[in-house]
């Protein structure tokens, strides 16, 4: 997947997606919801990794449909020349229009983006427009309160401090600008609230465990969404050159060696029958 990069990929979020641990967490919610119903929205496919997933989970193939969504036209871009099935669909546009996109489907797969949604009220409402009674929500994320594993806080802190003295030592400044509404982070229990205000029930959800390692940690700073968030203001090149050197060095301050574990959180909740 290295070899051709596009100038609009070099910043995706594929490097990161592609990790064996990665794939697991999102294997895991998908296999819980993906044959729960035909008509199966993947919401933030991204580079096509929970796509994947779901063609490779479902078993029933004869009325299977899953519509691929997703803002970024270089992300669908790399979905569609990954993913050569036609049983997807790939439609540009955002969790805040969803209804305006897709039909009504059974299932909505939501990983990794809600915490990049800034009115989280919205997109709740508008996936549970979508889904037919009974219909399922599944999203999962690793930007949550509660999402540290104790003892690691300060290597997150590190990075970004490291990685701003990196740039700032070549001259290049970064601004503190206050986090957008888009990074606030919620915890479990206010998704939950969240998702029983939306008109959903029954709502579970769980934390699963995972280790970055140090090359996973390099490949998300490689991500123009992460830059934005961890290095406001400094052009994408800088930002990712910054973060990669700065890995190893904040692991050491942090006194982390081998990797950096992390929770994600799993949630799942269902439109009313
Ligand atoms: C971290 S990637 C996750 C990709 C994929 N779901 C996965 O888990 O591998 C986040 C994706 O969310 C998309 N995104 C950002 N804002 C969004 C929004 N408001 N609605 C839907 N998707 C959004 C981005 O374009 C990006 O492709």
């Amino acid at each position: 997947m290295d070899e051709l990069v596009s100038e609009g990929d070099r910043f995706g979020f594929w490097r990161f997606a592609r990790h064996a641990f990665f794939t697991e967490i999102n294997r895991w919610l998908v296999q819980q919801v993906a044959s729960l119903g035909p008509r199966v929205v993947d919401l933030a496919c991204g580079p096509g990794a929970i796509t994947e997933l779901i063609l490779a989970t479902v078993k029933e193939r004869s009325r299977l449909l899953i519509y691929a969504v997703d803002p970024s036209l270089t992300e669908l871009d790399r979905a569609r020349r990954r993913i050569a099935s036609g049983l997807v669909r790939f439609i540009q546009g955002g969790a805040e229009n969803l209804s305006r996109l897709v039909p009504q489907a059974d299932v909505v797969i939501f990983c990794n983006a809600i915490h990049l949604v800034a009115d989280k009220s919205r997109a709740l409402a508008e996936i549970r427009k979508v889904l037919g009674p009974g219909g399922t929500l599944a999203f999962n994320t690793t930007y949550f309160k509660g999402c540290y594993v104790p003892g690691t806080e300060r290597f997150w802190r590190y990075w970004a401090l490291r990685a701003a003295q990196y740039l700032r030592d070549r001259g290049i400044s970064v601004l503190r600008a206050p986090k957008t509404p888009a990074m606030r982070w919620f915890s479990p229990e206010e998704y939950g609230a969240l998702a029983a205000s939306s008109g959903f029930v029954g709502a579970v959800w769980q934390l699963h465990e995972a280790t970055l390692s140090p090359q996973s940690l390099e490949d998300i700073g490689q991500f123009s969404m992460f830059i934005q968030g961890a290095l406001p203001g400094v052009p994408l090149e800088c930002g990712a050159e910054a973060l990669r050197h700065s890995v190893r060095v904040a692991m050491a301050d942090a006194n982390l060696t081998g990797g950096v574990p992390r929770y994600w959180l799993q949630f799942i909740a269902q439109a009313p029958v």
